[in-house]
């Protein structure tokens, strides 16, 4: 991604980083198999462990981690950070046993959040496109 892509990125995320656990809520409600990853809300109501601090600390877990990805984006020499960030996530989500087909879930969920929370033109889901294929890359040879 060159520094104009980063730059759309985090214009985009800055909108709506700290919306943390409604970020989590839309992913869990559209699939509900990810939810059921958690040991901690398997089954759980999630309108009802929404409000939960739980919920809260996995929510900003998650969102303080890609603020950290997409931070390295656009930046001269930051690839081999990138790829020890994504292959340690890799390891420890494969050893959670979350599948690849998740990972495509999350991210469409994801995307589906940003785009109706930020304004986002093609240039903005060009970008997203990009980081996404460059993070999963390296996350899949790990599953
Ligand atoms: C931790 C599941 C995707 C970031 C975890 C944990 C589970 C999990 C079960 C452990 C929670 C705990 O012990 O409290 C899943 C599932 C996913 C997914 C089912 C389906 C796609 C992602 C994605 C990101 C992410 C896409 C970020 C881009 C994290 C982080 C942690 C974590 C930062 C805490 C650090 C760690 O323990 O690895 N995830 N995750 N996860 N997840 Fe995910």
């Amino acid at each position: 991604l060159d520094s104009t892509e980063a730059n759309l990125i985090m214009t985009a995320w800055n909108k709506v980083k700290t919306q943390e656990s409604d970020i989590l809520y839309a992913i869990f409600k559209t699939y509900p198999d990810i939810q059921n990853k958690f040991p901690q809300f398997t089954g759980k109501d999630l309108d009802s462990i929404k409000g939960s601090a739980a919920f809260a600390v996995h929510a900003t877990r998650i969102v303080s981690f890609m603020t950290q990805v997409f931070g390295l984006f656009g930046h001269d020499g930051t690839e081999p950070a990138m790829k020890t960030l994504m292959n340690e996530m890799g390891q420890n989500h494969k050893g959670r046993g979350v599948t690849k087909a998740q990972f495509n879930e999350f991210r469409t969920a994801f995307m589906t959040y940003m785009k109706s929370h930020s304004p986002f033109g093609d240039n903005v889901q060009t970008a997203f496109n990009k980081a996404f294929d460059t993070m999963y890359y390296v996350i899949f040879e790990n599953l």
